[in-house]
Formats: C-alpha cells, sequence, structure tokens
C-alpha cells in the first residue's frame, strides 16, 4: 500500500469561526481525513500578528477547537495542537528566517491586503515575516498538501520557495507541498463584498442559532436593480444564489429560473435559503452541545494532539539541525 500523504494546516483562534472557513477549509479538512494523515494547527502565535492583546487568545483557541471538533474533526485521524505549545515552530522560524529575503516577504498579496483592510502604517517585522512562521508550521510537519482557502496560495508559494531553498542549500528534508482548494475557495459576505470575515462584520457562524441564521439571512445584500417581488433578478450576481448554490444545489436550476422570471421573491429566496443553511448545521449544533457540556474531553483532546504533533516536531528538528551541522 501506499504511504499517505501528509496535510498540515491551520487557523488562527480570532474566535467562533463562520461559513467562510466552514465552506473554505474545515469541509476540506473532514472530507480528507481517511485519505491523508493529517494534523491541525491553531496558529495562535499568529494571532498577534494582528492583535496585540493576547488575553483572549486561550479561549478564542478552545472556541475553535470547539468549532474544529463539532464539524467532524476526529481527534484520532487528527491530531491538533496549538502552535504556542511546540516550541520547534519558533526554531525553525529562526532558520527560516534566514533563507528568504525581506523584498521576497513585502511582494507578498495576501499580507499587502491585510496592511489594505486593517489599515496598518508600519508593519512590524513579526507581521512581515508571517508566512515564514507559516512555512515553519507546514514543514515542520514535511506537510506535503495544505488544505486552505485562496488567500493563503502565496504563503504556500513562499514555503516551497524556503523548503527548495534549504534542501539545496543542506541537503534533502523537505517536501515542497501545494495547496489544496476547495469547489468555494472564497464565500461572499452578507454585505455582498467577496469574502466573509470577522472584521468586516458580514458572517454566519457557524455556531449561530436557527433564528439568528434566518434574521441574518434577511438582511443578506441581493441585486440592487430587484427591488420588489415583480422585478427581474439576475442569480449570477446574487450572494444569495452563491448560497445556494453551496447549501441547497439541487434547487438551484429552480431558483435560477424563479429569480430571472420574477416569480421569486428575494424575501423568500432567503428564507429558503436560511432554511438549508439551517439543516446543514444542525448536527454541528448537537455535537457542539455535547464537548460544551464536557470541556474536560476538549481539554483532553488538545494534550493528546499536542503530544503527537511534539513528536513529529521533535523529530524533524533533530533532522535540521544535523543536517545543518550544529550536532
Ligand atoms: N495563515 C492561516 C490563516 O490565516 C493560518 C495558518 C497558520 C496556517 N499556519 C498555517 C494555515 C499553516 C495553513 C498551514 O488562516
Amino acid at each position: 500500500m501506499n504511504r499517505k500523504k501528509r496535510i498540515l494546516s491551520g487557523m488562527r483562534p480570532t474566535g467562533k469561526l463562520h461559513l467562510g472557513h466552514l465552506v473554505g477549509a474545515l469541509e476540506n479538512w473532514v472530507s480528507l481525513q481517511d485519505e491523508y494523515e493529517n494534523y491541525h494547527l491553531i496558529a495562535d502565535y499568529h494571532a498577534l500578528t494582528t492583535d496585540l492583546d493576547s488575553s483572549n487568545v486561550y479561549q478564542n483557541s478552545i472556541d475553535m477547537l470547539i468549532d474544529w471538533l463539532s464539524v467532524g474533526l476526529d481527534p484520532e485521524k487528527s491530531p491538533m495542537f496549538r502552535q504556542s505549545q511546540i516550541k520547534q515552530h519558533t526554531e525553525l522560524h529562526l532558520i527560516f528566517s534566514m533563507l528568504i529575503t525581506s523584498a521576497r516577504l513585502e511582494r507578498n498579496p495576501t499580507v499587502k491586503d491585510q496592511v489594505r483592510d486593517l489599515n496598518i502604517e508600519n508593519i512590524t517585522y513579526g507581521h512581515l515575516g508571517y508566512p515564514v512562521l507559516q512555512s515553519a508550521d507546514i514543514l515542520l510537519y514535511k506537510g506535503e498538501c495544505v488544505p486552505v482557502g485562496d488567500d493563503q496560495v502565496p504563503h504556500i508559494e513562499i514555503t516551497r520557495e524556503i523548503a527548495r531553498k534549504f534542501n539545496l542549500q543542506y541537503g534533502s528534508v523537505f517536501p515542497e507541498p501545494e495547496p489544496l482548494l476547495t469547489r468555494f475557495p472564497r464565500l461572499p459576505g452578507l454585505d455582498g463584498s467577496q469574502k466573509m470575515s470577522k472584521s468586516a462584520g458580514n458572517t454566519i457562524l457557524i455556531s449561530d442559532e436557527p433564528d439568528v441564521v434566518q434574521k441574518k439571512m434577511r438582511s443578506a445584500v441581493t441585486d440592487p436593480l430587484k427591488i420588489r417581488k415583480g422585478d427581474q433578478g439576475r442569480p449570477e450576481i446574487c450572494l444569495v444564489y452563491t448560497y445556494h448554490q453551496k447549501f441547497n444545489p439541487t434547487d438551484t436550476a429552480e431558483i435560477a429560473s424563479g429569480c430571472r422570471s420574477s416569480a421569486l421573491g428575494c424575501v423568500g429566496c432567503k428564507s429558503k435559503c436560511a432554511t438549508k443553511i439551517i439543516e446543514h448545521l444542525t448536527p454541528f449544533r448537537e455535537k457542539r452541545k455535547y464537548y460544551e457540556e464536557n470541556k474536560q474531553v476538549v481539554l483532553e483532546i488538545l494534550n493528546e494532539g499536542e503530544i503527537k504533533g511534539r513528536k513529529v516536531a521533535e523529530a524533524t528538528m533533530n533532522e535540521v539541525r544535523t543536517v545543518m551541522g550544529f550536532g
């Protein structure tokens, strides 16, 4: 039998997760669990790049872990651990920071977008080096595949460059990882912007209760030219239609023709869509309830994940120090 390829992926713990995380990454993580060997990282040090106040980082990490477990990540198949608890991440980051120029990092479009969106006047050394730490995250586990949203592709390109440079200089230790994208790498936000994001306040959370989902969907932006039910709409430019494509795939033809012919109004269309999203989220809500009532189980899962992660990380760092000549 062929060896299973290895996945390493992660997220920053920025609070409760939303449908963008679910569709862009988490569903992929869950569906790949059997086919790959998986490691999943809570990138808690990375959270410092955009928020120096780390007083909530622990709670946010636990909340995110509960979201991961609720959507079906299985701790037996997918150990989950925090970056801050495995010190090899920072060690490998130091070494990798010598293998890439600051000019190369300054060209990273995802970091540029963050600087623009968050109005950052002077980027810190650590934020600029975000992809270098991410490279260490991935390569410490010799990750070959990285299932993420498309905004992460530039970071994975940097990871490949660092792996190549290291291997040429010191000997072949690392794979050159590849991104694995989903069919919807980016789910639009409720306000019509390209992406769901916490900072834009345009999200539906995985943990939202049914009435909240209905209410949020009522606020969703639709085709601006379709004002009354009798107006003809353009599903191809409507974010609610994109949600239907994702959460209600069997009815899309009917929804599209109803919208175009004006038989279907936006209010009814949104409510149908909300119902489908709620159906999709219901099993997750039930699992979440269990984990919220059994916090001890969650902490044990984390502890075991950290033991497994540390083992791999230690082995890789030993190899790195040896090939580099540190002994
Ligand atoms: N940059 C990712 C994000 O913003 C989080 C992350 C950190 C990550 N380390 C990683 C993703 C390693 C994939 C692999 O969501």
